[in-house]
């Protein structure tokens, strides 16, 4: 298999987000582990670096993003306007790419890349799909024209702690939608993402079959296309770096220093903004919960400020070494760390299925899209974890990590995340089920 595989290129296009550049080039170091060939296909805007890749081609193409338009706030105005600019300039990579010597296998193409479904039928390149969220929220996308009808997704306001009959154990409240300029926009992406998935010829998941079985079900039933449950892509190999911000070392020898399970971790990942005074009740709900914390705050987190300006004077002091704030850790290794107790995430699809891989409960607090989705699962069916909800309050934020650090419920959490992580390893062993279906895929890709 090894020789055949030798001479086949995949090609890879992720969107360009840290959520999802980092399971597309994991996914990448994977299949060429398989010997394959790979040329990863990218913007401009948010490139990642070649020199962590020397074994991958790069192919830049232009994103035809105005300054204005590569800093918007508004993530789907953005990921809308990449599915139109980007159509020709990729459609002269394939050209380009397809018409060398080298056989092309096919293209992996992020889901919400929808437009590159249109260009590969076009030169009858198989396409496979990567959907780097889980699959429970990506059947709540699929319901969108269901929820849309039944009016659950305008005016929400009135209704949010109602349940969605349609995908228990969701709440109004859980849907995956997000604050827009335009909810048109929104669902057009949406439906786009759904069809061109249900009409690709495969599609992957950074998820394993242990973890969503019965949404794993009701997608084969909807979805007749080849499903390949292969993840968590990163536990595959140490973490490769494919961060598009420098990684604070710091971390982990502060880590060092502390006792085991002792430590608050919380980062809530590339995109989410915070106003300031969730900020000042965050920061005073670690300080009061006298636990040690290690705080992500990235630039940008703290909407109108550059970074921990409005940071209360005398505050770190004041902590005197219990608390250790960067702007950008290596989070896979944090969470695997033998200090960390608890995540304090926004439950990105990736950061959840991190804390999942280490055994570490979380507390949630979802932001937007597919977050409020994985935080209800981490919460009511994994119950890892608890949610922060109905605003930030720092009593509140006191009270909520002394149930996961210190309670019993707490107690009852982590082992049931122990219990998870066993099965993420067995998952991965020879015969497991992500083991057997990577072999699945690679046995397919050859047959592309
Ligand atoms: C986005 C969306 O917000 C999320 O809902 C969707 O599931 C994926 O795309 P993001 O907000 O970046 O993702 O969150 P997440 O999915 O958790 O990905 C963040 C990645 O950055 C993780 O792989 C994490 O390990 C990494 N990270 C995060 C760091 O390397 N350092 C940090 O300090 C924080």
């Amino acid at each position: 298999m090894e020789a055949q595989t030798q001479s086949k290129r995949i090609l890879f296009f992720p969107l360009p987000l840290q959520g999802h550049i980092n399971p597309m080039l994991q996914l990448a170091n994977i299949l060429h582990s398989r010997g394959f060939n790979v040329t990863i296909i990218h913007t401009t805007f948010n490139s990642p670096d070649p020199s962590h890749f020397p074994h991958f081609n790069f192919e830049s193409i232009s994103d035809g993003l105005s300054a204005a338009e590569a800093s918007t706030k508004d993530v789907i105005a953005l990921l809308s306007l990449l599915n139109v600019k980007c159509a020709a300039p990729f459609q002269e990579c394939l050209a380009r790419l397809l018409s060398g010597e080298e056989p092309v296998a096919c293209l992996i193409s992020d889901a919400v890349l929808h437009f590159t479904s249109e260009v590969a039928r076009s030169f009858e390149l198989p396409r496979l799909v990567l959907r780097t969220g889980g699959v429970s929220s990506f059947l709540a996308f699929a319901a969108f024209p269901v929820l849309q009808q039944k009016g659950y997704l305008l005016n929400q306001d009135l209704r949010l702690e109602e349940l969605v009959p349609e995908l228990p154990p969701l709440r109004v409240k859980d849907l995956p939608v997000i604050k827009t300029s335009n909810p048109q926009t929104l669902y057009q992406l949406v439906e786009g993402m759904v069809k061109e998935t249900k009409a690709s010829s495969g599609l992957i998941w950074n998820s394993f079959e242990e973890l969503e079985k019965p949404a794993l079900a009701t997608l084969m039933q909807d979805f007749p296309i080849p499903i390949f449950p292969v993840g968590p892509f990163h536990k595959y190999f140490p973490a490769s770096s494919s961060s598009l911000i420098p990684h604070d070392q710091t971390c982990i020898s502060w880590l060092d220093k502390q006792e085991s399970n002792s430590v608050i971790y919380v980062s809530f990942g590339s995109i989410a903004a915070i106003s300031d005074i969730e900020f000042l009740e965050i920061a005073w709900g670690l300080a009061d919960s006298k636990h040690p914390f290690l705080w992500v705050i990235r630039p940008g987190l703290i909407r109108g400020s550059d970074w921990i300006e409005s940071l209360p004077d005398g505050y770190l002091e004041m902590l005197d070494g219990r608390g250790h704030i960067v702007k950008w850790a290596p989070q896979q290794e944090v969470l695997a760390h033998p200090a960390v107790g608890a995540f304090w995430t926004h439950n990105g699809w990736n950061s959840t299925l991190e804390s999942i891989c280490e055994g570490v409960p979380m507390i949630c607090m979802p932001c937007f899209t597919d977050q409020m989705v994985n935080a209800r699962y981490v919460t009511h069916v994994w119950k890892i974890g608890l949610q922060l909800e109905n605003g930030l309050e720092r009593t509140r934020i006191k009270i909520d990590i002394k149930r996961v650090m210190v309670e019993k419920e707490g107690k009852e959490m982590k082992e049931r995340a122990e219990h998870l992580k066993e099965k993420v390893n067995k998952c991965l062993q020879q015969g497991g089920s992500s083991n057997k279906s990577l072999e699945s895929l690679v046995c397919y890709i050859l047959s592309c």
